[in-house]
């Protein structure tokens, strides 16, 4: 016996007792109980989200249940009244009037597929954990990234979030640059570009400075030619530069940076160019809607977000790569406690994340329930309401709006001071939670605005002109 086991009478566990099986799926035949309770589980969220506009879209502050668990495990009827209560004080983005963020209604079948996912219990992490999903997630990102025109043999890894596919595009750019232990290298990024870049210096070790913001024009577009000063700049200091980091949607009002001539730049410079398209890449999908991010077939990596507009359940981000190759060499690190990879490399090696959950199952099978038509039929719908309220907004005549070619629209009074913006921005705001719409009020351009993301599928024509007309009340009550 090792020295430091105890005797097994000492140590022996209480063995389960018969009267309570141990709450696991039989894997002899179909688990009447697993079945109730998952149907009884379906039927109470399909009844949250069918009774979504009853409810405002922020809820009050709600009871919580016990978090700790009880000496016995409790059963299904009393786990389900406990998960109503979470349920009740969540988020309610099936509401028509959310509006406020870039958290769209859930699409069905990615919510079926989510359930799957987790009964599958695969891991992303080695093939033989996954062998179908694996497989599946090599074809469907590539399929993607072809879509997108990326050049052929492209593809990527599928990731939880976009601020996590930033990250491993920058540390891929710079290990295949040759920066991996550069001290002094840099990245350049708009001014707008997403908060997210930030948190990866931090974790790449790089201090805050190495993150160079470049101005944007009044559009909110990076400015090319700034860009090229700062390029100049750092050639002339010696200066590695491990990306240039476009934005395709702007986090606040959804702008594109121009992609070609940023392609340009990069092609004749050799830099690496990284298109964040957490909130516009899927406009590249669509034949109809590409040309909104052309130039994005020219990046070395993009990072897409399905989980935004396309309503795909959350967590669902994807790289894709011109070399997708390229994750592995930065990645790469062996997984000695696993059989080797059967060829196309294991997904533990091709990105940050070991163990993952399976998320392309989700996304693949929410791109098969739209179908083309469905998928342009979201973006159409989007912009189609963006330019809506637009227009009612801008009949006003008092509003600064700021948009881009998506479906973000923010605004705020002109000829307010930062004070009054700001004020004016939470008393809409509540007026319009009142009435069941959510707006988000960022901070842009040294005041706050009024922001809303015109992806929910459910807002109609008749949600825009009440929020145009509480806007307008709200307006009429400015000196
Ligand atoms: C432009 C942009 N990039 C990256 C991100 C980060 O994505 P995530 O929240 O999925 O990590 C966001 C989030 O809103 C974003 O707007």
């Amino acid at each position: 016996m090792e020295p430091f086991e105890r005797s097994p009478l000492a140590s022996a566990p209480p063995a389960p007792r018969a009267s309570q099986p141990l709450p696991f799926a039989s894997p002899e035949q179909l688990d009447p109980k697993l079945q109730a309770f998952l149907e009884q589980a379906s039927r109470q969220l399909c009844s949250w989200l069918g009774s979504a506009s009853q409810r405002s879209p922020l809820p009050g502050l709600s009871v919580l249940p016990g978090v700790e668990p009880s000496l016995e495990g409790l059963d299904p009827a009393a786990l389900l009244a406990d998960l109503q209560l979470v349920m009740d004080g969540a988020y309610n983005p099936n509401h028509p009037g959310a509006l406020a963020h870039l958290d769209p209604p859930p699409l069905a079948a990615s919510v079926a597929a989510d359930l799957i996912c987790a009964g599958l219990n695969n891991n992303l992490l080695a093939e033989e954990l996954s062998p179908s999903l694996t497989r599946l997630e090599r074809s469907l990102t590539a399929w993607l990234a072809e879509q997108l025109g990326l050049p052929a043999g492209s593809g990527g890894v599928a990731a939880s979030g976009g601020t996590l596919s930033n990250l491993m595009a920058l540390v891929t750019a710079r290990r295949c640059r040759g920066l991996a232990t550069q001290a002094d290298a840099v990245v350049l990024a708009s001014a707008d570009a997403h908060v997210s870049l930030a948190k990866a210096m931090a974790v790449m070790g790089l201090p805050a400075h190495a993150l160079h913001p470049i101005p944007v024009d009044r559009e909110g577009r990076l400015d090319p030619v700034a860009l090229e000063q700062e390029l100049d700049q750092l050639a002339q200091t010696g200066t590695p530069v491990i990306a240039v980091v476009a934005t395709a949607g702007t986090t606040v009002r959804g702008a594109v940076d121009p992609l070609l001539p940023l392609a340009e730049i990069c092609c004749k410079r050799e830099l690496w160019l990284h298109v964040d398209g957490a909130i516009g890449a899927v406009f590249g999908l669509v034949a109809g809607h590409r040309f909104r991010v052309a130039g994005l077939e020219r990046a070395d990596s993009v990072t897409i977000n399905p989980q935004k507009l396309l309503g795909i359940t959350k967590t669902s981000s994807l790289l894709l790569l011109a070399r997708p190759q390229s994750l592995a060499e930065a990645f790469h690190t062996g997984l000695p406690y696993m059989e080797p990879s059967w060829g196309g490399g294991h997904g533990g090696e091709t990105g940050l994340q070991g163990t993952r959950p399976a998320e392309i199952l989700k996304l693949w099978l929410g791109l098969r329930q739209l179908g083309l038509e469905g998928l342009e039929a979201v973006l159409d719908g989007a912009i189609q309401r963006r330019r809506q309220l637009a227009a009612l907004l801008e009949a006003s005549g008092r509003l600064q709006l700021r948009g881009g070619s998506f479906h973000l629209l923010a605004f705020t009074p002109r000829g307010l001071d930062a004070a009054a913006a700001e004020h004016w921005s939470q008393h809409t705001r509540q007026r319009l939670l009142q009435e069941h719409l959510m707006l988000s009020r960022p901070w842009y351009a040294g005041r706050h605005h009024l922001k809303a993301v015109l992806g929910n599928p459910h807002t109609r024509s008749s949600h825009l002109d009440s929020l145009a007309r509480l806007v307008q009340l709200s307006l009429d009550e400015l000196p």
